[in-house]
């Protein structure tokens, strides 16, 4: 699911952002509102909570309570909530913009949570302007709005029309059906993954004991599923071949149910050689009991048998397939570590015959079941960091990457 940041400044055209709200959700696009300490003053952060289901961001936890939305929900507790918000939407889209909220992105200022935020985004800015016909024909305005383009912020042009003012001009928040569709547009996924056949472990693997009883680990397959929900968007044919998750099928992906890795391993070679792009991230269990106990093991009787389960070690999936790579074929291994995190994803790049290794760190609440990460991209040319974001986005700028292979 796409997700737009809109962030809302002070201007009488405020009340119209619930309008973008609305139109964004009919598109089955995700909203999360951040809004100036003025545009509170024209809609109450408790509406766009209410449309959203979602925390409104108005200020950063330091600057108390009246920073936050009514029911406490605005995103207190979150101590850099500028860098997580503009980094986990697809789109920031600004409506209405007020000519000074312009005057400072223009300028680099960050004095508030919004303006914070549209310096750290990662995401593309989007800005509909609302004012005054004088201040929008200003030449500071002016100005302002053709720096904002040229560094490749996407505008939608206000009307012309009567102003809330009584003057008649340009200046008027274009209307919120135009506004919604100029960002679905540029959110339109790409299609840069048309006729490529895309491979994709995810999830643990089980090793069963008994009937009742396996040996697993913590994996959720978010990042897997991910990915597979977002190379099918851009066009990819997709298979997603995953261990037992709490998640439903994405759309449009095959997707192959295995519990065990030696399943895992034949349901990915016989895929293997059909998939342009194969990424690993199945955290498959590196050992399996060496038997398996048909009937249930009973506490007592065989207190020695389950006291001492032997433990054989599993196929290397992503090792087995990256020995067999044939030229274009793109294979990336995912590596978890809790320590030397680039010297150990380096080592499992040759090892493995991996293109590219993304490497992160876990333990302490990290990367496991939840919904962000943050990782290292180790491949033949070196290490590159990326910031935390959520797995969603971390998909995209992954197959960002992948696409241009
Ligand atoms: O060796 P390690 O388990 O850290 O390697 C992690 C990478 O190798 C991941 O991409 C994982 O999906 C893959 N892997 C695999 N089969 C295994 C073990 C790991 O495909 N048996």
């Amino acid at each position: 699911m796409k997700t737009v940041l809109l962030g809302v400044t002070g201007c009488i055209a405020a009340y119209k952002a619930c309008e973008v709200v609305r139109g964004l959700q009919k598109a089955g696009v995700q909203v999360k509102v951040v809004m100036t300490g003025n545009a509170t003053a024209f809609v109450g952060p408790l509406t766009f909570h209410a449309l959203t289901g979602q925390p409104v961001a108005t200020g950063f936890d330091w600057e108390g309570p009246a920073a936050r939305v009514p029911d406490g929900s605005g995103g207190a507790g979150d101590p850099i909530p500028h860098i997580t918000l503009g980094q986990s939407a697809d789109l920031f889209l600004i409506a209405p913009c007020t000519a000074d909220v312009m005057a400072k992105i223009a300028g680099g200022i960050a004095d508030d949570l919004l303006t914070s935020t549209a310096l750290a985004a990662t995401a593309p800015l989007m800005i509909a302007p609302a004012m005054n016909v004088h201040m929008y024909e200003n030449a500071a305005t002016q100005e302002n709005m053709a720096k904002l383009r040229q560094r490749g912020v996407a505008f939608i042009e206000a009307d012309d029309g009567y102003l809330a003012c009584g003057d008649v001009g340009r200046g008027r928040l274009a209307d919120p059906d135009a506004i919604v569709a100029a960002a679905l547009e540029a959110l339109a996924a790409k299609q840069d993954l048309a006729g490529k056949r895309v491979l994709i472990t995810a999830g643990p693997t089980i090793e069963p004991i008994d009937p009742a009883r396996y040996i697993s680990n913590r994996s959720s397959g978010k990042t897997g599923f991910a990915l597979a929900a977002e190379a099918a968007e851009r066009g990819g044919q997709v298979t997603l071949v995953t261990g037992p998750v709490a998640l439903g099928d994405p759309d449009d992906v095959e997707t192959v149910h295995v519990e065990t890795a030696r399943e895992m391993l034949q349901a990915v070679e016989e895929r293997f050689d059909g998939a342009d792009i194969a990424i690993f991230t199945a955290a498959v269990c590196d050992g399996r009991p060496e038997a398996f106990s048909p009937r249930k093991l009973k506490k007592g009787a065989d207190d020695e048998a389950l006291g001492r389960i032997e433990l054989v070690s599993n196929p290397d999936i992503l090792a087995t397939m990256g020995a067999r790579k044939r030229p274009g074929q793109v294979v990336v291994g995912f590596a978890a570590e809790t320590e030397d995190l680039e010297a150990n994803a380096a080592k499992k790049l040759s090892a493995k015959g991996a293109d590219l290794i993304v490497a992160n760190l876990v333990g302490e609440g990290r990367a496991f079941g939840t919904d962000t990460n943050e990782v290292l991209l180790v491949s033949s040319e070196g290490a590159e960091a990326l910031p935390l974001m959520e797995k969603t986005r971390l998909a995209a700028v992954l197959l960002d990457r992948l696409a241009v292979l």
